[in-house]
């Protein structure tokens, strides 16, 4: 008899196991019984019947209720109808917890979004929870696996930082022991360090913002990976983040067919992801809003309605580059074709899943910086060390942030961003 977990099941028919997990769903009809077990790697149905596992087992099998901790024990076959291609003609089963104080609060009926959040301790149980979250630990694992493959240094950024690199309207502040410090917003500014110190670096960890938007794409609470590049320019961080996005894409694709099916996702629109992806100026997109109907100025920012146009317009992800320096925080470096723009980019997911990439060719001129900072209204003091990288070793350099839990929601085909991530933060929620 094999102890194994039903995610190393595959192969097995014909061999007796042992399983230890979950009831997630038991019927029983007369002499048949079906119970789906579930035990963190996967789900399998195993069948009882009376006759074989004989009165005793059946009648304790009668007890189960949801989530009753059990171990069972039986013969693996194929079945092409179980969920993962398996079941288990159950010889034996022994109970390991049964509360049964109250019901369990999540029943096979639907509940409204809000109680489950409230229960999202209870959820993270659930078929298409344990799908998107699997499928958000393979995104993480590829993310760490793509700048690794390419030779670049992780540099932790901190989390308490004096500084707000993304405009002061959006910041959680703490008390540090009577000094103001502010929850990291962006690991950006401590990369642009990294980059002169390493080369090549990059960041992945939460980020908040104080963002009173009420969105499917926002969260205050979210992770974001930060590469920076010494000695490249807005092109290059174009091309990585393509060949990024791609690798992505195609680990999942790869890897997590099991979990995407669970999802329903048509994946047809992820086989098509492929780099070059289009580049558009911020120019061309406002004309593409323009003309999709809704009336949008040269100088204002897009909204999510206006990112649901421009992306419309294509089948892969869209760069809409080179916005007004008017709408665009103090660091990045100016066009030379047009001192009023900024050498920048967006990358714009498709099927209205916003915004995935923000990133830029960072301003290296000590003079021109120290005067951005000053028309930013930011004191030179607060930001004197990363006024230093302009001093001693300044060169061109750029870097770009992708949004983690936008990536997962678009790639899994997820409504709603809240769910991208184990226990969501949001203006409304702070709980569980
Ligand atoms: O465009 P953003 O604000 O860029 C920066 O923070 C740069 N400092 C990054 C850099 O150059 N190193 O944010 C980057 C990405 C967005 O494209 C989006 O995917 C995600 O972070 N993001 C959010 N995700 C969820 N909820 C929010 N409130 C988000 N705000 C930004």
């Amino acid at each position: 008899m094999n102890d194994t977990v039903i995610g190393h099941i595959g192969g097995s028919a014909g061999k007796e196991v042992r399983l230890k997990g979950w009831v997630y769903n038991f019927r029983s009809s007369g002499k048949i019984a079906f119970l789906i077990l579930r035990d963190g790697t996967g789900f399998i149905q195993c069948v009882l019947v009376k006759g074989e596992i004989g009165e005793e087992y059946f009648e304790l099998a009668k007890t189960l209720q949801q989530e009753d901790t059990i171990e069972v024990a039986g013969k693996v076959a194929e079945n092409p109808r179980s969920p993962g291609g398996y079941e288990i003609a159950m010889t034996s089963l022994r109970i390991i917890n049964q509360f049964r104080g109250e019901e369990y609060p999540i029943q096979k009926k639907d509940h409204g979004v809000d109680f489950l959040l409230n229960n999202r301790h209870l959820w993270l149980r659930s078929k298409m929870q344990f799908a998107t979250l699997r499928i958000r630990d393979e995104i993480v694992k590829a993310i760490r696996d793509f700048f690794y493959e390419r030779e670049f240094i992780l540099i932790d950024s901190p989390i308490f930082t004096p500084t707000a690199p993304e405009g002061t309207s959006s910041l959680f502040a703490t008390d540090y022991f009577g000094e103001n410090a502010f929850l990291s917003q962006s690991g950006q500014l401590y990369q642009e360090a990294g980059a002169i110190a390493f080369r090549k670096t990059y960041c992945f960890g939460p980020t908040f913002r104080a963002e009173k938007s009420k969105t499917k794409k926002h969260l205050t609470e979210f992770w974001m990976i930060e590469p920076e590049v010494a000695f490249a320019d807005l092109d290059d961080m174009m091309t990585l983040s393509e060949d990024f996005v791609c690798y992505v894409v195609g680990r999942v694709l790869e890897k997590k067919k099991e979990e995407l099916k669970i999802l329903e996702r048509d994946t047809s629109d992820l086989e098509n992801i492929k780099a070059p992806f289009e580049r558009i100026t911020y120019k061309q997109a406002v004309e593409l809003v323009n003309k999709g109907g809704l009336p949008m100025k040269f100088g204002e920012d897009f909204g999510a309605d206006e990112e649901d146009i421009v992306s419309r317009n294509f089948k892969k992800p869209v760069f809409i580059h080179r916005f007004p320096r008017s709408i665009k925080p103090f660091y990045m470096e100016a066009d030379p074709e047009d001192g009023d723009l900024v050498l920048n980019m967006d990358l714009i997911a498709p099927a209205g899943y916003g915004e995935i990439i923000g990133g830029s060719q960072r301003m290296y001129d000590l003079d021109r910086l120290k005067e951005e900072m000053k028309k930013a209204g930011l004191s030179e003091k607060d930001y004197h060390w990363y006024v230093d990288l302009r001093k001693w070793g300044s060169c061109p350099h750029a870097g770009f942030g992708l949004g983690l839990e936008r990536t997962v929601a678009w790639i899994t085909g997820i409504e709603h961003i809240r769910t991208a991530i184990p226990f969501p933060r949001t203006i409304n929620r702070l709980n569980p």
